[in-house]
């Protein structure tokens, strides 16, 4: 069970990494963009301090996507994950890569048959789209479920990366429903430690400990 964070803010990342909570960091083009940073830059910077990062990579056809997989493989070593979406030509470049031994997440999964394809191509992570998928009036916890039967069932090696997660309800559902890990924003993250009736007993305890000290 692992927690990755779902940003490319590296202020926000690196103080919640310090925690030794946060196993890894998924970034994609749009986070890219809000970040308002160069792709490399984002990656360059977080290198220092998380050992897993999702480089999401764009390109157009089977060899620019492999050309600039291995271009960002080569350059940030064991701490590239590289992310390509589940389409054709993604699962390609999946294949490639992980015959190589480079780590590869499947991203922009909507489907238990798309997963099945990623672990077939031996994608280290497979990224089922959580909130999106609700977005559309489909089931995406439910999604979760089956992928883990599956995976379960036929003892397949790919992990499942929950992600498009919104809220931490859902993050503990996918957990238990079979994800090995969620990745999730930075508020999610903060709210996942946070409860009315902690405030509530720790202003009690506060009290308490005040009125019985001596000295
Ligand atoms: O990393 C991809 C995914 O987590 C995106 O989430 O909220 O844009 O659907 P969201």
């Amino acid at each position: 069970m692992k927690l990755f964070l779902d940003s490319a803010i590296v202020k926000d990342i690196l103080p919640r990494v310090k925690s030794g909570l946060i196993s890894g960091v998924t970034t994609n083009p749009t986070l890219i963009k809000k970040s308002g940073r160069d792709p490399l830059d984002v990656y360059r910077e977080l290198s220092h301090d998380v050992s897993d990062i999702s480089m999401e990579v764009v390109a157009q056809d089977l060899p620019q996507f492999i050309d600039e997989s291995l271009k960002l493989s080569d350059y940030f070593g064991d701490i590239a994950t590289i992310k390509v979406p589940c389409t054709d030509i993604g699962l390609k470049t999946c294949k490639y890569l992980a015959n190589r031994g480079i780590r590869v997440n499947v991203t922009l999964v909507f489907s238990s048959s798309q997963a099945i394809l990623a672990a077939l191509a031996g994608a280290t992570y497979v990224s089922p789209f959580v909130g999106r998928m609700d977005d559309n009036s489909l089931n995406g916890l439910g999604l979760i479920a089956d992928i883990s039967n599956i995976f379960q069932k036929h003892k397949v090696d790919t992990q499942i990366l929950a992600a498009s997660i919104r809220d931490t309800q859902s993050v503990a559902r996918a957990f238990g429903l079979g994800a090995n890990i969620c990745t999730i924003p930075v508020k999610v993250f903060d709210g996942m430690s946070q409860h009315v009736l902690t405030d509530k007993g720790l202003d009690q305890f506060d009290h308490d400990y005040m009125a019985s000290v001596k000295n």
